[in-house]
């Protein structure tokens, strides 16, 4: 599988859940890392072990600033561009925030890239564009209308994208991901993901909420199959597999009402009393879509993408971190 190699990356979001698990395997291969991040929801934990490193560098900075980025993007051969404001409810409530660093912050940092002619730009697109279409499993070419601010954002990043890749000539990936998990994704703040969510209540023997009756559903997807669906979209040298967006998931749904009770049996390996805890269940969240699942097959065909980690899989490997980490 190809794998980057021997080249200057830029991460933006690195100090990230999503960012810091890609930096794991740069560094492990020996590439020089830069890691462009405010903080803002990244943490320095996250990265902290790379800052010995002559190969690692950091920018404590905002991808609001277009200075910032065009400092981060010189003698880069990739960009990774994953930073952004996540979460749906954020960006209900402050749309605005959520708007300036995932649109204006994006456009900084094509703009930015280009004019440093960088190799390939990837980014961090997202399911949510997908919005209020029912089709499953979700194809490409067909999406719905935007049922968030946040949906809008990732979304007009799909035609800044596109735009660029014409008028400028860029290289560029869109990876729309469908809710990730995996080591590191944060379980505090009001608007921590689902999967840290429950495994938090869980340890601590508390009911998690669940948003609904726990029959909408989700391709969750392994953290490690993101960070390689980055590797394929940043050296794929077949020109038919560029400028253009791809689904990054399992092929595979789960409810929420599912994901609880295998949250619960991996957790009960480790302390036998979590079995009893059970879930409590309120009003359905504004702006959620009921059903998610992904057509791969795209990724498949034009990246070779195959994911390495099914849900089960993954879920293993992250409850065996929650519990090192959280417990
Ligand atoms: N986690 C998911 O399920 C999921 C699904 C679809 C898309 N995405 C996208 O993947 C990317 C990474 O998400 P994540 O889950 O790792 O979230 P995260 O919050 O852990 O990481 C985002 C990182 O971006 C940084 N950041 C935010 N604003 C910034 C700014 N103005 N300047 C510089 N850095 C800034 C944060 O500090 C953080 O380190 C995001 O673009 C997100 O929209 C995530």
């Amino acid at each position: 599988m190809a794998i980057i190699e021997n080249s200057s990356v830029l991460v933006t979001g690195g100090a990230g859940f999503i960012g810091s698990n890609i930096i794991d395997k740069l560094m492990n291969q020996g590439n020089r890392v830069v890691c462009l991040d405010n903080f803002s929801t990244g943490k320095r934990d996250n990265i902290a072990h790379h800052l010995p490193n002559a190969n690692f560098k950091l920018i404590d900075g905002d991808i609001r600033d277009f200075a910032t980025c065009t400092k981060a993007t010189q003698g880069v051969d990739f960009v990774l561009h994953q930073a952004a404001l996540g979460s749906v409810p954020r960006s209900i409530k402050d749309p605005i925030t959520t708007n300036e660093v995932n649109v204006t912050g994006f456009l900084n940092m094509l703009v930015a890239s280009s004019d440093a002619g960088v190799k390939r730009f990837v980014y961090a697109a997202s399911s949510s564009t997908y919005g209020d279409s029912k089709e499953l499993p979700k194809v490409e070419e067909r999406i719905g209308n935007p049922l968030s601010p946040y949906a809008v954002t990732k979304y007009v990043n799909e035609l800044y994208a596109n735009v660029f890749s014409s008028v400028y000539k860029m290289e560029i990936i869109g990876l729309r991901y469908f809710n990730v998990f995996g080591p590191r994704q944060d379980p505090n703040g009001a608007y921590a993901a689902v999967i840290p969510l429950f495994v938090k209540s869980l340890i601590s023997k508390t009911s998690p909420l669940i948003n609904g009756d726990g029959n909408f559903s989700r391709d969750f997807t392994y953290v490690a199959n993101v960070v390689q669906a980055n590797e394929l979209a940043a050296t794929t040298t077949s020109t038919e597999a560029i400028n253009t967006v791809y689904n990054i998931a399992c092929g595979t749904r789960t409810t929420l009402n599912e994901l609880f009770s295998v949250i619960k049996g991996e957790l009960s390996a480790f302390d036998a009393e979590i079995v009893h805890t059970k879930a409590i269940y309120g009003p359905e969240r504004a702006g959620d879509v009921p059903h998610s699942l992904a057509s791969i097959s795209k990724a498949q065909k034009f990246l070779d993408y195959m994911p390495t980690h099914s849900f089960s899989q993954g879920i293993k490997e992250a409850i065996g971190w929650y519990w090192e980490n959280l417990a």
